[in-house]
């Protein structure tokens, strides 16, 4: 069975990659912060699930990942955690951009 990596995988377009890629037949790693989300992307799917409950903006938790992943067969790789806003810079909510 082939395995799919996908981080941001609990919301958004991660999430729907997760889903296709599961139609495909993929066994599932999962990552992203809101580990109750995974939860339920692991139960809406009839491949094995993954989980990795994890934050990609702590450079330690991604040389955890490393370890953690470094006997894995990775067959495709979703590099899809991140996060954006729409508007000009000045109008924008700071307190996201800090967040
Ligand atoms: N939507 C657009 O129009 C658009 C346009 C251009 C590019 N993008 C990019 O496409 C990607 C997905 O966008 P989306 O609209 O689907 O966004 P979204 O619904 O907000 O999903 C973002 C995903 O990234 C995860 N994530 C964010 N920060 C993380 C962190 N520090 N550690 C681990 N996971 C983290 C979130 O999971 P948790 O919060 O659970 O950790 C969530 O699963 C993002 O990288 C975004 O910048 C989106």
């Amino acid at each position: 069975m082939k395995t799919a990596l996908i981080t941001g995988a609990t919301s958004g377009i991660g999430r729907e990659f997760a889903i296709q890629l599961a139609k495909r037949g993929y066994r599932l790693v999962v990552i992203g912060r809101r580990v109750e989300r995974l939860e339920e992307l692991k139960e809406a799917v009839d491949v094995p699930v993954e989980i990795i409950p994890m934050d990609l903006s702590k450079k330690k938790e991604c040389f955890a990942l490393l370890e953690q992943l470094k006997d894995e067969n990775i067959d495709v790789f979703i590099n899809n955690a991140g996060f954006g806003l729409a508007g000009s810079f000045i109008e924008t909510d700071i307190k996201k951009k800090l967040a």
